[in-house]
């Protein structure tokens, strides 16, 4: 088993191994998108870079960084990930919007 803890709205929620970060924030009404993001998001296809997330810790229990990420994210510092691109196969803490 696998859990995700999002910090900001201090919620713990157990996931499967290799769940994917995005849908399960969403499953769990936890907002990832800021304003802007909840309107312009791409569903979860790796295309609009939006659903960026900090990693507090953890970030050795996630999927490695995705070209589109290393791409998108390539003046972010290290932890951040976008949650659609990311496999929980641990235990994480998550900021969402940072
Ligand atoms: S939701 Fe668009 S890149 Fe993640």
């Amino acid at each position: 088993m696998s859990a995700v803890k999002f910090i900001k709205e201090n919620k713990e929620i157990i996931v499967a191994q290799g769940a994917n970060l995005r849908e399960k924030a969403v499953q769990n009404q936890i907002d990832i998108y800021t304003f802007k993001g909840k309107l312009m998001n791409c569903g979860g296809y790796g295309q609009c870079g939006m659903c960026v997330v900090e990693i507090a810790e953890g970030m050795e229990n996630l999927s490695p960084r995705t070209d589109f990420e290393n791409r998108k994210l390539a003046k972010k510092p290290a932890n951040y990930r976008l949650a659609c691109q990311t496999l929980v196969n641990g235990i994480a803490c998550v900021n969402t919007k940072p």
